[in-house]
């Protein structure tokens, strides 16, 4: 498969994604098993949409008893740069009081959103609310806020595939990539 045109430079490989994500998965199931969570039980949120091939990656390798929701909170509205002001469009209909909850974010960029959703989730009675995130940009950071599992650290640059996206499209590349932005000015669909 040839790489998309509006691809600088590929960052990981759907092969490297894999093994790191089950490295993760196998970190992730220790950290619970040794807190005898109770119930046993770990409700995942996927932050939709990007979270998508991280996260199917990732509860094939979780060995822990747990449940999968998602939300949709949206701040980008479609360029690339954050808006600031998070939203959520599509909202938890379960009750999470007193559960564990294990954040699954494809990116950590300003921190705005993941702070967010942590207070959010905190009012809402969860006992924890832990974060794993496939990317880390730590230097886009403008809120004190950190995940407590990353796949990999990246630099301050807008990336594309494996989830993430341009504007809705690119989620489907099956490799992260740094995103030729010069090119996106005149770019045709
Ligand atoms: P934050 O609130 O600035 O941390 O932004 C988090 C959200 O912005 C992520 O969940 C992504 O959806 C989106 N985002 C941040 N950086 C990128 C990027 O480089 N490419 C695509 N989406 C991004
Ligand atoms: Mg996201």
């Amino acid at each position: 498969m040839e790489n998309h045109p509006l691809v600088k430079e590929i960052l990981f490989s759907k092969e490297e994604i894999e093994v790191r994500t089950k490295q993760l998965a196998r970190e992730i199931e220790s950290y619970y098993k040794s807190r005898d969570v109770k119930e046993n039980t770990v409700i995942l949120i996927g932050l939709l949409k990007g979270c998508i091939p991280f996260m199917a990656d990732f509860i094939k390798n979780f060995d822990h008893e747990c449940q999968t929701e998602y939300m949709v909170v949206s701040s980008y509205l479609g360029g690339t740069k954050t808006t600031g002001e998070p939203k959520i469009n599509l909202d938890l209909n379960i009750s999470i009081k007193d559960k564990h909850i294990l954040i699954i974010e494809d990116v950590i960029d300003s921190g705005i959103t993941l702070e967010y959703i942590k207070n959010y989730l905190s009012l809402k009675g969860a006992k924890e609310v832990k974060v794993v995130t496939l990317l880390d940009k730590r230097e886009g950071r403008k809120v004190n806020i950190e995940a407590d599992w990353s796949g990999f650290v990246i630099k301050n640059e807008f990336v594309i595939g494996y989830g993430l996206d341009y504007d809705e499209r690119l989620r489907n590349l099956p490799y992260v990539a740094v995103c030729d932005v010069d090119k996106l000015k005149d770019w045709k669909w």
